[in-house]
């Protein structure tokens, strides 16, 4: 039987062997952004898995951009140099690597989430944030400065660098995280960015820097290899950032070269994440799909192996990408496979014993 969610997915010149990702999750694991032996094991066992598109979590654009001092960076090239590895172990293993590049502006500087979310200070490793207005994300969180046009030409160069680093290590496809509260939603939500001049004010001044981020990133990042970006398709907010807007900018971005749009939502402000019921964000990938007229992925609470068939079946989007799932079982997509009788993926060739006797 035929099944899209084991179909391939062609991205310009990269042919994706399935349409499940790995959600980009971050591990804040590393010391001065390098990738370690953890990152090879996490990412490793999930291409291992099967998942045709294994996307690295966040990786900042400058040491300022992260979101904690253990997140993973990718400003220089001893960091590129580190994932190396790892992005060549994806590829051997039958899957894509790709990769998220995000800048966190106002909500850097800041502990891991298992130490308890809590301003760094410079003396303890943080640093001064900034963000396109100073206001802070909320209380206790870094106050931020604001930014100058200096700043915002720093931070394009910066995504466009390291798009260049990530594409000399093997990388195949890159996202730019412009959701989640982080530095281009601030720029794109009314409810961050208050600013007067060219990079503020209505629609066309809040998607300037994110345009031109991903205008400079489309230069940077060899014409045959995909693009994706990740929104928050809506704040959930009163007067906030909203569908009617991100169908309005995915058109603009489309008119860029992106290729994908990854439709996630909220965490412009806190406590704005929407339901979370199951699936509680495909709407939002089918408007953005059908709205602008890209491929869009979809992301948030999905679990099953026919829910996941049933949202690309209705053509709200053409890839699923999953996180909690993923972190529960590397092995979901074979368990998927299994379950809608695909003949791929396959378990790999050194697991082929256990298979066997688990069928007997
Ligand atoms: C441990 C963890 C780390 C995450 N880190 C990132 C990240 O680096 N970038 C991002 O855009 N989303 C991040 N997310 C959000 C996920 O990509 C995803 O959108 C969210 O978890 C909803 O999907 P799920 O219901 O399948 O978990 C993270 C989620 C988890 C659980």
């Amino acid at each position: 039987m035929s099944h899209r969610l084991f179909s391939p997915l062609p991205l310009r010149g990269v042919t994706l062997p399935n349409r499940i990702a790995v959600a980009p999750m971050c591990q804040y694991s590393c010391v001065d952004g390098l990738a370690d032996a953890w990152h090879m094991v996490h990412l490793g066992s999930r291409a291992v898995g099967g998942a045709g598109l294994v996307l690295l979590e966040a990786a900042a654009v400058t040491r300022d951009g992260r979101i904690s001092p253990g997140d993973l960076g990718i400003w220089n090239d001893a960091q590129a140099e580190a994932l190396a590895p790892i992005v060549r172990f994806i590829a051997d293993q039958g899957s894509i690597p790709g990769i998220q590049l995000a800048h966190a502006g106002r909500k850097g500087s800041t502990s891991r989430p298992w130490e308890g979310k809590a301003a760094v200070p410079p003396s303890q490793g943080g640093w001064q944030v900034m963000a396109p207005s100073a206001l802070p994300f909320a209380e206790g969180y870094p106050s931020p400065r604001e930014m100058t046009e200096a700043d915002i030409a720093a931070v394009v160069d910066a995504f466009a660098d390291a798009a260049r680093r990530c594409a000399a290590i093997g990388m195949q496809v890159v996202e730019l995280h412009m959701g989640h509260g982080y530095l281009m939603h601030q720029f794109l939500s009314p409810l961050a960015n208050r600013r007067g001049d060219a990079y503020g004010g209505d629609f066309e001044g809040r998607i300037r820097a994110p345009l031109r981020v991903a205008a400079a990133v489309r230069e940077s990042w060899p014409r045959e290899l995909p693009l994706f970006v990740r929104i928050s398709a809506t704040d959930w907010l009163d007067g906030g950032w909203d569908l009617e807007q991100s169908i309005a900018f995915a058109v603009r971005l489309k008119a860029l070269g992106v290729d994908l749009v990854d439709c996630s939502s909220g965490a412009i402000l806190p406590g704005s994440q929407g339901s979370g019921e199951p699936g509680f964000q495909v709407p939002l990938a089918s408007a953005v799909r059908h709205g602008a007229g890209i491929a869009t992925a979809a992301v948030g609470g999905i679990t099953e192996a026919c829910q996941a068939e049933a949202i690309l079946q209705r053509g709200d989007a053409d890839l699923v990408l999953l996180a909690r799932a993923l972190l529960r079982d590397p092995y979901w997509p074979l368990r998927a496979a299994a379950e809608l009788e695909a003949a791929q993926p396959s378990w790999p060739v050194q697991y082929q014993r256990a298979v066997t006797r688990m069928r007997r």
